[in-house]
């Protein structure tokens, strides 16, 4: 690691700055580009690459003709043969301003370099995907592959043909009206699931004791590794796929070779000679169409089976791009749109362990607060023990922070160069944190657990939370601050206790003003009257949640059928498994349990019991629906529950399997989903006729 700062210190000279930052950046990306062993987030690199090259504007004098701003790519490897390309891999400017502007900013360059006016006609471009993988010419002679090379510094790559030739997805040979000569360029990635089983297979050889095995810090490096494989079984194992995007090499017009009128002609010329171009292409018409286009797919993005980090833009027109032409090795007429990074750098404050309703202990690495993904950062869960030690996260590690769409942010790697000197190991704490009880991890389980049951007020917290949930016993207005204060000051230490609140006591509460106390009291007292599924769900009972507790009161009817069953009984139950059989008939065999239920019945807590019911066929039984947007009949838990009565499934993610997706107003990712597989859409209209226990 080069002894650098990340950030310029105050009484630096530009001179000295920008030396650094030269060595930085030649440091990170011959980590990147040639050892494929990252050390640093893209989006960090490229806060080092833009400081470098405003303060070479600033101070052209200090521009060196070595500078990392001045080349296009990474170095040749010793092992693989070295081809110059006969048309040079050009990069593309990137637009870092990732809202709707940077769109706007591109079209105004265009329209001014065509000499356009605003009567003139709105330019058409393309709109691309800015796949995140690496850069490769495919070279076609007489029909045939015979090269394939890297980008490397854009004049001359790396010759990796054998390896290209496992991608099931490039043709090796291409039908009798493809020209004599042909590049293809395009780029070469790795699928998401296909990284995630990679890095499982290196798992699973590093605890084998395989020598010289490592995981991949993202898809793009594992690429990026397997291109570079010297050995081509090791990369067959590793799948890529394809995309392409352009043209390299071609045999002339005059000689016979193809002429297209536009870039997108072009590409739907190279699909139906076989190679993958993304479905996503699109022609689009002037700002408007390019800011409506890079909308579009981010909104996609996160559903994407693979990554990209941006769009691009790419006047449609060939004459027009011949007239625009390049700045130095950048082509005027594209222009790559970046999305915000779903990768930052942070360090690690403390690692925190929590404790969960069930007693599961959670480390949770604590962060110096980052903006990732659209939102600041501070927590990341590291989950277990097993977890947080494969990863190796420490107390003052620094750590790429990744958050993509709604997924909850998680730590993918530590920077193992800075790591501080004597930073201690993580080890699960022998006591609870919260109460003091031992800590206990079960045979073959990869959580520890707090063995102090209700004891543990942390516990006993969020047991309470849980009952006064929405979907649980839905008490309004019994909020987690509350909860806290009645636990802290003795006045709740069992479900049960809620009932007996008295007005006094909820008023004397922090923040509580005798009005809301009175409505608690009579969210109480209202929840009371309730159904079996809620009262069972509430209980919070290991591996219960809301569908399987629905699904007992469906099938036993009466609460001491659910509290006398048999693990065989409960067995018969739908998707109830032995794991959940097991945990429902230790909940109950617990005599502190059975006693908070009885408190429960005590304090007034009733439902309408019914008969145990044999499975009947309902209108909706098999049908999967799922829900998105705002409705405008009614809110989306209603809308579920009365769903679910009519032997719906209501699931929260878009598939294959889904029958019907409701979509509401600004609907998003889902709703493009259900149009992407081709699912049925239905608006309210439709909802209220599936409601009816039709099909529409
Ligand atoms: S066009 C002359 N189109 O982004 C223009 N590049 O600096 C040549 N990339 O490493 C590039 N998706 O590998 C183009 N749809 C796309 C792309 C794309 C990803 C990569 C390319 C290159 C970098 C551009």
């Amino acid at each position: 690691m080069v002894q650098a700062h990340l950030f310029a210190t105050v009484s630096q000279e530009p001179s000295e700055r920008a030396a650094e930052l030269r060595g930085l950046l030649h440091h990170h990306a011959y980590a990147y580009h040639t050892l494929d062993a990252p050390e640093i987030p893209d989006a960090e690199y490229d806060r080092l690459f833009r400081e470098l090259q405003s303060l070479e504007c600033a101070h052209p004098e200090l521009m060196r003709p070595d500078s990392p701003t001045q080349r296009v790519g990474g170095a040749v490897l010793d092992g693989f043969a070295q081809v110059t390309h006969r048309v040079p891999m050009l990069s593309i400017r990137t637009e870092t301003d990732t809202q709707a502007s940077g769109a706007e900013a591109f079209d105004m360059r265009i329209r001014k370099e065509l000499g356009l006016t605003s009567t003139d006609a709105p330019v058409v471009y393309v709109g691309e995907l800015k796949f995140d993988g690496l850069a490769m010419s495919l070279r076609y002679e007489a029909g045939t592959l015979v090269q394939a090379a890297t980008r490397g510094d854009g004049e001359s790559g790396e010759e990796v043909t054998a390896n290209i030739r496992t991608i099931g997805q490039i043709p090796l040979r291409l039908p009798s009206d493809a020209p004599t000569v042909l590049e293809v360029r395009g780029e070469v990635y790795m699928r998401r699931d296909h990284f995630e089983a990679l890095n499982e297979r290196q798992r699973q050889r590093i605890a084998a004791g395989t020598k010289g095995e490592k995981t991949f810090v993202n898809p793009r490096n594992a690429a990026a590794g397997a291109v570079r494989q010297l050995d081509s079984g090791i990369a067959a194992e590793r799948p890529l796929s394809f995309f392409a995007y352009g043209l390299g090499d071609i045999t002339p017009a005059s000689a016979g070779g193809p002429q297209w009128a536009s870039h997108h002609d072009m590409l739907m010329q190279l699909k139906a000679w076989g190679f993958p171009v993304a479905e996503q292409t699109a022609c689009v018409q002037g700002a408007a169409g390019l800011v409506a286009f890079h909308q579009r797919i981010a909104a996609e993005r996160d559903t994407l089976p693979y990554d990209i980090d941006g769009v691009v833009y790419k006047v449609n027109d060939l004459a027009l791009q011949a007239r625009l032409g390049f700045v130095t090795r950048e082509p005027r007429w594209a222009v790559a749109h970046k999305y915000p990074a779903q990768e930052e750098m942070t360090s690690v404050l403390a690692i925190d362990v929590q404790v969960g309703r069930t007693g599961k202990l959670t480390p949770v690495a604590k962060l110096a607060p980052v903006f990732v993904g659209g939102v600041t950062v501070t927590n990341a869960t590291l989950h277990n023990e097993l977890e947080a030690r494969r990863k190796d996260v420490r107390v003052g590690d620094t750590v790429i922070v990744r958050r993509a769409g709604d997924v909850i942010p998680e730590v993918v790697s530590v920077v193992l160069d800075r790591r501080p000197p004597d930073a201690p190991q993580f080890t699960m704490v022998s006591h609870c944190p919260v109460c003091g009880s031992l800590v206990e991890r079960e045979e073959g389980e990869a959580d520890h657990r707090c063995t102090g049951g209700l004891f543990c007020s942390a516990q006993r917290k969020q047991a309470i939370w849980h009952f006064a949930h929405r979907r649980a016993m839905d008490v309004d207005g019994l909020g987690d601050k509350l909860v806290d204060q009645l636990v802290d000051a003795g006045h709740v230490h069992t479900l049960a206790d809620l009932y007996h609140l008295k007005l006094e006591t909820l008023a004397g509460m922090e923040r509580m003003a005798e009005k809301s106390a009175i409505n608690l009291l009579d969210a109480l007292e209202k929840s009371k009257s309730t159904t079996l599924g809620r009262f069972l769900f509430s209980l919070g009972i290991r591996h219960v949640g809301e569908a399987t507790a629905k699904e007992l009161a469906r099938h036993f009817g009466q609460l001491d059928a659910v509290m006398a069953a048999s693990e065989d009984a409960l067995l018969q139950v739908a998707d109830v498994g032995p794991v959940v059989a097991h945990s429902i008939h230790t909940f109950f065999a617990q005599p502190h349990h059975r006693e908070v239920v009885q408190a429960l019945r005590d304090a007034g807590v009733t439902w309408p019991e019914g008969d145990a019911l044999a499975p009947t066929e309902m209108p909706l039984t098999g049908i999967t629906v799922v829900l998105t947007g705002t409705l405008q009949s009614m809110g989306r838990d209603e809308a579920k529950e009365k769903l679910e009565a009519l032997g719906a499934k209501v699931a929260s993610s878009v598939s294959k399997k889904t029958h019907y997706v409701v979509a509401g107003a600004e609907a998003g990712s889902k709703l493009e989903k259900a149009q992407t597989l081709g699912v049925p859409v239905l608006d309210d209209a439709g909802l209220s006729v599936l409601l009816k226990g039709e099909k529409p």
